[in-house]
């Protein structure tokens, strides 16, 4: 696959097959994506996979919680910040919507959001789980850094014909993943990810959502060809 279709192909996949994945993929997904770019070469991230009865584990842990949401445990840092202006807020609502509309749930009908976003701590259906941390004591360059490993692991997934979807609901059990996972202390879970094959027919995966356009971020000059 061309690095452009991987790139144009990747969407947020919310329903996956439960087709499971090869572990040999999933470590040939993780090992090349380390090939990603990190200021100084840090490397600050880890990455921890699981499936089978380790998904099932961790479903299984969380599912009498569910009543606790959305806020979990809270998050331990900061997610969308208090104060947005008002174009990033019309971004969020607007990819809400899209996201709410596709599966026939009004705005009003909380109980059926909270249902969807629910759904997040099942992976969305999907036989694998991935799980993104940082050291707690490094800072936003290394949190960038740790962003371009993620965006890393989705374009490879696409070369092996999988979807996935990145999952900051994770966040909101901060206390609980990691003690699953046995992280060490120093470890932040920054967020999740759902892999696996998307349910085509699913119409939670029959929307896509929208950009700016080029012209509100990106300028041009220079150029003679
Ligand atoms: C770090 C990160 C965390 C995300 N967390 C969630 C999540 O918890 N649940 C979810 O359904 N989507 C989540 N998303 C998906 C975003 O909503 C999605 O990337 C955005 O709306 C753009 O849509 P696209 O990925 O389909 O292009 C997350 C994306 C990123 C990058």
């Amino acid at each position: 696959m061309h690095v452009r279709d991987a790139v144009a192909s990747r969407f947020s996949c919310r329903a996956f097959l439960p087709t499971p994945i090869p572990e040999q993929t999933v470590r040939d997904i993780v090992e090349t994506a380390a090939r990603a770019r990190s200021a100084g070469n840090m490397q600050p991230w880890r990455i921890d996979v699981i499936a089978g009865e380790r998904v099932e584990a961790l479903k299984a842990l969380l599912r009498p919680r569910m009543g606790e949401l959305p806020r979990g445990e809270g998050a331990e840092y900061t997610i969308y910040p208090p104060e947005m202006n008002a174009t990033f807020r019309k971004r969020r609502f607007e990819v809400g919507e899209l996201l709410y509309k596709s599966i026939g749930v009004p705005r009003e009908d909380k109980p059926a959001r909270y249902r969807q976003y629910a759904r997040n701590f099942e992976f969305f259906g999907a036989p694998v789980g991935l799980f993104f941390s940082i050291d707690r004591d490094l800072g936003v360059a290394q949190h960038s850094d740790l962003g371009g490993l993620i965006q890393t692991v989705m374009l490879l997934a696409r070369g092996h014909g999988l979807h996935s979807c990145a999952q900051q609901a994770w966040a909101f059990w901060h206390v609980t993943v990691p003690a699953f996972l046995e992280l060490p202390p120093h470890m932040m879970l920054y967020c999740g990810m759902a892999l696996g094959h998307a349910d085509e027919t699913a119409a939670i995966n029959g929307w896509r959502s929208p950009r700016a356009p080029l012209a509100d971020y990106a300028t041009f000059s220079g150029f003679t060809a």
